[in-house]
């Protein structure tokens, strides 16, 4: 790529043309990757060395070795999530990139989403629909689709930041008792009646587990073979935020040998593929990792993704830093 007077901004997959356009307005030379497939480690690595900033998104890899090739020119990887564990921060940090995150703006839509899943789970919607569209419906049936009552049952929610927050203040909306966990005592949660236990008093009591912290390597596989010896038998378990904070293979095994009457997910070990043992599951609802997909949710992330990249290419501090 030949070298321009303009910064460079790469944006490694297409966002809401917001920010795009507020990027263009400012003068940088935006450049996005041109094929109709999602980058491989490779296509990014090519791209590297060539670009002041990166708009990133969760399914981008940025490593070290991506990151070592970046940084003499790199100075931001704004990443369009809340969550970034597809960044080394610790290289980042070494290699003086700035990594920025997009908080706040999509909090309601993602607890929006997992209360979805967690009424979809609990009523069986998917396995309903599917025997809908497939015509095989044979009219209102008394023992037709029995599904968990949702309202006056316990949740559970694993992370109370402020996704968890605004999940609880909706289920209690459907009368649901709240008992949540995390590392520190969160003050905005309680006042919404939570109380806080540790993570398998929360799982013995809990008839719905839903699940907001952020992966780290010490909440990778926190859910795990003994954590899910601690469900309560037929508990439903709700995941919108990553795969890798439930060992799935043992949640697999927890859905087949009833432990899980249900689960509800929105992300996934590896994805974007979905273990076949899942697909062929009726009693699990499987949607493709869209918690912040709304119009306005999105817009707002790409917009204040390229809000840091001209806060930091301008040699301002960044507006949501990472750390
Ligand atoms: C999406 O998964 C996010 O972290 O924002």
């Amino acid at each position: 790529m030949p070298p321009s007077s303009h910064p460079s901004v790469y944006i490694t997959r297409m966002i809401p043309e917001s920010g795009v356009a507020s990027l263009a307005r400012a003068g940088m030379a935006v450049r996005m990757f041109p094929l109709a497939r999602n980058p491989e480690p490779a296509d990014l690595l090519a791209e590297a060395s060539h670009h002041d900033g990166f708009i990133t998104q969760v399914g981008d890899r940025i490593d070290r070795p991506f990151l070592k090739r970046a940084a003499p020119r790199c100075k931001i990887v704004a990443n369009c999530a809340v969550g970034t564990d597809n960044i080394d921060l610790k290289a980042a940090a070494e290699l003086g990139v700035v990594v920025t995150n997009t908080p706040d703006v999509l909090t309601e839509a993602t607890a929006d989403l997992t209360l979805a899943l967690l009424l979809a789970a609990a009523r069986r919607l998917g396995e309903a629909e599917r025997v809908v569209r497939a015509g095989a419906w044979r009219g209102w049936g008394m023992l037709d689709f029995l599904g968990a009552d949702v309202h006056g049952r316990t949740l559970g929610i694993v992370g109370a930041g402020r996704i968890g927050t605004a999940v609880a203040r909706r289920a209690r909306g459907f009368d649901m008792a709240l008992l949540y966990c995390g590392r520190n005592r969160h003050a905005k949660i309680e006042q919404l009646g939570a109380r806080r236990v540790l993570l398998y008093e929360l799982l013995e009591n809990s008839d719905f587990v839903s699940l907001h912290a952020p992966l780290t390597p010490e909440t990778r596989h926190m859910i795990d073979a003994k954590a899910f010896s601690h469900f309560k038998a037929g508990a439903i378990l709700i995941n919108a935020s990553r795969g890798s904070l439930v060992d799935q293979v043992e949640m697999i095994e927890a859905l087949r040998n009833g432990r899980l009457a249900a689960a509800g997910l929105d992300v996934y070990e590896k994805e974007p593929a979905v273990p076949s043992e899942l697909l062929a599951m009726e009693n699990v609802v499987l949607l493709p990792h869209i918690g912040s997909a709304t119009v306005s949710a999105r817009d707002r992330m790409a917009e204040m993704a390229a809000a840091n990249i001209l806060a930091v290419l301008g040699g301002k501090g960044p507006v949501n830093p990472v750390s």
